[in-house]
């Protein structure tokens, strides 16, 4: 089935408020009328200005983490609806930069998607490998783990409302990337385990993005693999013509 591939930008702990507004002003244009579903995700300072620049263009925008709790004593949290409030409509969630630098859990990954769907979020679940984990065969077990609990408040009546990221940790502003076939492999087989959750029919419309390391030089055979459905791009985001570039790749 045709998959309408999605590509968003990540920008991580970059951008003050005038840098995000011209970035995405250097974006709006490149990416109009291209046939991808688009978002940026600015640091939580930036949203708000850039939801003005955005305006009532189809750019989607995305926080890059939340709190599974509403509201309260939580110094230093955003709750999803504050998100909601900020004009985001996306969030992602399970980062492997959250994972190894703030210690997030499968278990509170979980707590967090089921918050965010809660809230009318759309979650972007991040998973994906250790070099380690990799190089010891593990690969494929460690991302069904991370699929399960991190889909477990989900329910198969919101599954539909994911978008799931597979992220090998390895590839992350590492400038190597997975091969089309390595990416592939771990796509297929994340399919799979969704199929065996929710049933084809869900399974074949859940769009899986692929990220670490993508760029305008590898997007097109990594987007032209059948379970990559689109890209979670960091570092190349941040320069309007790599990200328009490989928004142009998705769509074609
Ligand atoms: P890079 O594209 O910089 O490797 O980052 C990928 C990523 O972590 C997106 O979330």
């Amino acid at each position: 089935m045709a998959r309408r591939k999605f590509v968003c930008g990540n920008w991580k702990m970059n951008m003050t408020i005038d840098e995000a507004k011209a970035l995405v002003e250097g974006i709006k244009p490149k990416v109009a009328g291209l046939e991808a579903d688009v978002a940026v995700a600015p640091p939580f300072t930036a949203l708000h200005a850039v939801a003005e620049v955005l305006g009532g263009s189809s750019i989607r925008l995305a926080a890059q983490n939340c709190h599974f709790e509403t509201k309260g004593a939580f110094t230093g949290e955003v709750a999803p609806t504050m998100l909601r409030d900020a004009c985001c409509s996306l969030v992602i969630l399970g980062h492997s930069e959250r994972r190894t630098l703030f210690k997030e859990t499968d278990e509170t990954v979980g707590k967090k998607v089921g918050a965010a769907l809660d809230a009318g979020l759309q979650p972007i679940l991040c998973v994906g490998e250790t070099l380690e984990e990799r190089d010891g065969g593990q690969t494929l077990a460690v991302v069904s783990r991370q699929l399960k609990a991190g889909l477990a408040a989900a329910g198969a009546d919101r599954a539909l409302r994911m978008v799931i990221a597979y992220e090998p940790v390895w590839a992350i502003g590492t400038g190597r990337t997975a091969t089309p076939e390595q990416a592939q492999e771990v796509h297929a087989h994340l399919r799979r385990d969704l199929e065996a959750m929710y049933g084809s029919a869900i399974s074949d419309e859940l769009r899986i993005q692929y990220g670490g390391s993508m760029k305008p030089s590898n997007a097109a055979e990594l987007l032209a693999m059948p379970d990559i459905d689109g890209g979670l791009i960091g570092g190349a985001s941040l320069k309007p013509d790599d990200f328009a570039a490989i928004v142009t790749a998705a769509a074609s």
